[in-house]
């Protein structure tokens, strides 16, 4: 019994070293953590249960039986986060630089599968030189059933992806396929085709820092959701995020305790300025109505003139989609249409309610986003709020003028309650333009045009400038004061809990992608 003991032992303590202590040095040379302290890290001290330890490659080709390492370059299993179960698996880059093998892959499916089978979540820690070169399309095929479980499981439990390395060629499409995607800073990089396949193709001189390092796809392409300075803040990054969302989309998000703070919050009936031309800061907004110091920003830096993000609203969790006013005055653009809606399926997918904060002059005007189909991509925002079930309320601060008004979540699409602070205007368009058009003639016949436009202007902005139009259609619910906000929030959000929604039966929608 002693030697098999001690076999198994050996067996365990070789598998633990991956592939040996030269290249965990090196690892940490790179100022990355190896596999196994990142999910030591991320998981409750001595919850990790480690599934497929003793698996190894059979792979023959170009002497690889010479070369097995326990575990073949992944540590997979599961474990809990703040007492939830989650699945996860981390690539170990000091295995054959975390490269894919047909084994790796088994390993990631098996947790796959059973973390849908028990409806909890998947983490990904990828850290890995792509596809095995030495087994060809045995990997591809690896990867090809990892994206068909991504898919399978999209929707039905949430799936992070943590990028704390290379990921490049096929590898990117499991991140990109999953729900939120984090990068490390500096030491990680996302890319389809590397640098000097640029180079070769389109003689284009980049490296791979710029072409996909995590400060590109967090300002550039909108890949990564969120950026962290190191491995350890990438962690608590995961954590934070996963302290958001339900097990599966059969659950809703834990409630927290919640002591009742200020209902009433005087300093939301400071923040719209005088001018409405002025810009402010729509955080300041969110931050007043919110539960103190619950924003989780996601795409902070990408497609700025809209905010998405998870905050808490009496301990409960919610899903926040504003337009910003600092940036390009809060117009809808491809991007921000792209972004907001990506994240209202989210939260509908995951019985995540919807806060909409809407102060919009309507959509960014151009060539090029006409032809780079701001029609479409404004689409997936009408769509994605229109489709949604989860409870939907909307406040609109000030601007909600045309076409965006019935995008931003207006009751014309389900919104279950709609708000409007007195400073709302809600209209086909400002009062200038509007004038311009409508009482094009009667200026140019005027003596003094300008004078004559600024009049026209002011009884256009008397008429329509304002939420009562709206609100005596019904189109607004309630016309609140500022300081009430979060006190109207937390009831409705209460009220709205246990919203349901029949829907016809269909495979499912076409939504304009
Ligand atoms: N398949 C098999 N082994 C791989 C591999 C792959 N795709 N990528 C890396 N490795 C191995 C290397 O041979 C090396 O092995 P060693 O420790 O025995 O020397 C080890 O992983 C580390 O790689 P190394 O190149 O030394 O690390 P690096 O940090 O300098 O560079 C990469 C990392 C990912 C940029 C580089 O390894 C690379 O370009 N890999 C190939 C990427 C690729 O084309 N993948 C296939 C298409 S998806």
């Amino acid at each position: 019994m002693d030697s098999q003991i001690k076999t198994l032992q050996e067996k365990i303590d070789q598998a633990k070293l991956g592939g040996g202590e030269h290249r965990i040095a090196k690892q940490h040379e790179k100022k990355k953590l190896t596999a196994r302290e990142r999910v030591a890290y991320l998981l409750d001290e001595g919850s990790f249960e480690e599934i497929g330890i003793l698996v190894t490659h059979r792979t023959t080709d170009f002497e690889m039986d010479k070369e097995i390492y326990y575990g073949d370059g992944v540590v997979t299993g599961y474990g809990t986060i703040e007492g939830r179960l989650v699945y996860i698996y981390a690539q170990d880059f000091t295995v054959f630089g975390g490269a894919l093998s047909e084994t790796h892959a088994e390993k990631i499916c098996k947790i796959m599968d059973m973390a849908v089978k028990i409806g909890a979540p998947v983490i990904g820690l990828n850290d890995s030189g792509g596809a095995r070169i030495q087994e060809g399309v045995r990997s591809l095929g690896g990867y090809a059933d990892i994206f068909h479980r991504n898919v399978q499981a999209s929707g039905v439990i949430p799936q992070i992806s943590a990028i704390m390395g290379p990921c490049a060629g096929g590898a990117v499409y499991s991140p990109a396929m999953t729900d939120f995607t984090l990068m490390v800073e500096e030491t990680s990089y996302m890319f389809v085709t590397g640098p000097n396949v640029v180079k070769t193709v389109t003689n284009e001189e980049v490296t791979s820092e710029e072409l996909g390092g995590a400060s590109t796809h967090s300002t550039k392409s909108g890949v990564a959701h969120v950026t962290s300075s190191n491995d350890i803040e990438c962690l608590e990054d995961v954590k934070k995020l996963l302290s958001y969302l339900p097990q599966s989309n059969a659950e809703y998000p834990n409630k927290l305790p919640y002591s009742i703070d200020e209902e009433v919050r005087e300093q939301l009936s400071n923040i719209i300025p005088d001018n409405p031309n002025k810009p402010y800061d729509m955080h300041e907004v969110i931050g007043g109505i919110i539960d103190e110091d619950s924003f989780y920003e996601i795409h902070k830096d990408y497609a700025e003139n809209i905010i998405v993000g998870f905050a808490r609203l009496g301990g409960r969790s919610i899903g926040i989609v504003a337009n910003q006013p600092m940036f390009l005055a809060g117009v809808l653009d491809v991007n921000s249409s792209k972004k907001a809606a990506r994240f209202t399926r989210f939260c509908d997918c995951f019985n995540i309610p919807l806060l909409v904060l809407v102060d919009v002059p309507g959509f960014l005007p151009g060539t090029d986003q006409e032809w780079n189909g701001i029609i479409v991509h404004g689409a997936k925002l009408l769509y994605a709020l229109s489709e949604a079930t989860v409870p939907k309320v909307t406040v609109i601060t000030r601007k909600a003028y045309g076409g965006a008004y019935d995008v931003m979540n207006s009751k014309h699409i389900g919104a279950d309650l709609n708000y409007a602070w007195p400073t709302a205007e809600i209209a086909v368009m400002g009062a200038k333009g509007a004038s311009e058009i409508i009482f094009r003639k009667e200026i140019q016949a005027a003596d003094d045009p300008a004078a004559k436009l600024a009049e026209k202007e002011a009884e256009y902005a008397n008429k329509f400038a304002n939420p009562y139009r709206a609100a005596q259609r019904g189109f607004i619910d309630e016309v609140i004061l500022p300081e009430n906000t979060r006190r109207k929030l937390l009831k409705a959000f209460s009220m709205l809990e246990n919203k349901v929604v029949d829907q016809p039966k269909r495979k499912h929608g076409n939504i304009p992608l």
